[in-house]
């Protein structure tokens, strides 16, 4: 894959004032009035600049804001920036990612090279410190990313590359920062590779496209192997659901399974975890076609896929002691003379039979067989990931995915990781109400529900695959992408679900 922008992060033992460096960034606090150790001395060598910028009201340190003050023959930056932390009571770990996003953002497009980052200094004590340091990491690399493989300008508004260096004239300090910083590295570098082949579009990406980037990915990766379903595997395996919804188009649907084995013996014993997601890699609607208008974002149909494929990547890197199953059901969804109809009856590779009565609700199509391959894996922990209905961004807007499932325990599982990794989450039901309106009188189950609760009856409809296995769903329409440009973030894919999903498998192999 051709280099977007190549970020490195690295720590540093220096002392903040004598940094030389691009932009040094600080953190503030929005009740800050009074200034912290470092901001004071920073404001010191400035000759008070920052107290009268904060006295003119020109900066009120907002969360997403940023002012940009000028170094002078006192300090070793060019530039320091501040930026607003909002409120201190309500700080988590996502402000410390959030600021270091903002920071890289605008570094990139001011065209800096060197970013220093004094944010830790703000959270010290509030947090661990190779938490800070892990959330700065991944937020350096959300904030700088830029998606323009395809544009032939060379100068085009942003930075060529970018050095982000932790720094902390203590070196017990740096130590630690480089700690989580590692981890960060590893995860923000995983989000970047994901929206990159998601923001990728269908005449460049397809099924078997997708296939041989994770073939090409697990001969790259220690422990990490692959194996594809191609057409002819997914007939005789009976795999129903991915064959009707790819067999409109003229590149055929794929199955995708990455399988991650730890090198512990004891390791290896642990539960058998499969991430399962969604890679439509363009839904038109198939023959019950979609309006025509936005139907260009349905290139990111891919992303639960996309997901759950960076993520394996992540695993591997982090060398995490679980078993872990990636598996990704690939399609796309085209009209055309063979392709599978409203009407018809597709028997899925569980057994079970569906009516299909909207081509369109094709993600719980391809879905049904990959879930019922997981468990045929004898997985002991499912969790899906698809940007599935609608419904689901009608009901929670695009802050928050939906979270449906069959397991408390799970689900709040889901919910920590999602604080930590600021990839948020709403808990919504799927239960058996749901499920009645998935049943049809002359098959097993069919593809809609009624008009109301669309992303609950998806849900109810995964449900019926996932056996005796502990089950979580994740619906991420609507988080999948910013539509606009944000103050942390460039348009197009999000990237959601790597931090999330990664965060949790963390959190599961206890290496915190
Ligand atoms: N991929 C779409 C869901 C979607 C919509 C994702 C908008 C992101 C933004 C999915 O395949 C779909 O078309 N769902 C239908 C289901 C319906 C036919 C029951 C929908 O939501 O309209
Ligand atoms: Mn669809
Ligand atoms: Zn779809």
């Amino acid at each position: 894959m051709k280099q977007i922008i190549n970020v490195e992060l690295k720590t540093r033992k220096v002392d903040f004032a004598k940094c030389e460096t691009d932009i040094l960034v600080v953190g503030l606090f929005s009740e800050g009035k009074k200034l912290d150790q470092l901001n004071k001395e920073l404001d010191r060598k400035l000759d008070g600049a920052v107290t009268r910028l904060i006295e003119l009201g020109d900066f009120k340190a907002k969360e997403g804001i940023n002012a940009i003050l000028y170094g002078n023959k006192n300090i070793g930056a060019k530039r320091v920036m501040l930026v607003g932390l909002g409120e201190k009571k309500k700080a988590t770990l996502d402000t410390v990612r959030k600021a270091a996003a903002n920071a890289a953002n605008k570094s990139v497009e001011i065209k800096a090279e060197l970013l220093s980052l004094a944010l830790h200094r703000a959270f010290a004590g509030r947090f661990e410190l190779s938490a800070i340091a892990r959330a700065m990491a991944e937020g350096a690399y959300f904030g700088s990313y830029r998606y323009d493989e395809y544009v032939t300008e060379s100068e085009n508004g942003r930075s060529a590359s970018l050095r982000v260096d932790l720094i902390d004239p203590d070196p017990a300090k740096t130590k630690k920062l480089q700690k989580g910083l590692a981890r960060g590295t590893i995860i923000g570098k995983a989000q970047s590779y994901a929206r990159t082949l998601a923001n990728r579009p269908a005449n460049i990406i397809n099924p078997p496209k997708l296939a041989a980037i994770a073939k090409e990915l697990a001969q790259n990766s220690k422990n990490l192997t692959c194996t594809i379903f191609d057409e002819k595997q997914l007939k005789e395996k009976n795999m129903g659901g991915i064959l009707a919804v790819g067999s409109g188009s003229q590149s055929k649907p794929r199955l995708i399974i990455l399988r991650y084995k730890p090198t512990s013996k004891a390791a290896s014993r642990q539960p058998i975890v499969a991430l399962v997601g969604k890679a439509i890699t363009f839904d038109s609607g198939g023959i019950s076609i979609k309006p025509s208008s936005n139907m260009d974002q349905m290139k990111l149909d891919k992303t639960g896929g996309i997901s759950v494929l960076a993520t394996m990547k992540a695993v591997a890197e982090l060398t995490l002691p679980l078993n872990v199953l990636g598996i990704i059901p690939s399609a796309e969804n085209l009209p055309s003379g063979s392709s599978y109809r409203p009407g018809d009856i597709i028997t899925t590779y569980s057994g079970k039979t569906v009516e299909v009565l909207n081509t369109d609700a094709e993600g719980r199509m391809i879905l049904s067989d990959a879930l019922a391959y997981a468990v045929k894996q004898k997985s002991d922990i499912i969790i899906d990931i698809a940007t599935l209905t609608g419904a689901c961004m009608v009901a929670l807007g695009k802050y928050k995915a939906g979270l449906f499932g069959n397991d408390d325990k799970l689900i709040k599982q889901l919910q920590k990781a999602a604080q930590d990794s600021g990839e948020n989450v709403w808990p919504m039901p799927s239960d058996d109400e749901y499920g009645q309106e998935m049943k049809s009188k002359i098959a097993d189950l069919r593809n809609i529900g009624s008009k109301w609760g669309g992303a609950c009856t998806a849900a109810a409809f995964l449900r019926q695959f996932v056996g005796d296995a502990k089950w979580a769903h994740l619906d991420i329409a609507g988080v999948d992408l910013f539509q606009k440009p944000t103050e942390y973030a460039f348009q197009g894919s999000s990237g959601f679900g790597v931090r999330l999903l990664a965060t949790y498998l963390i959190d599961l192999a206890g290496k915190k």
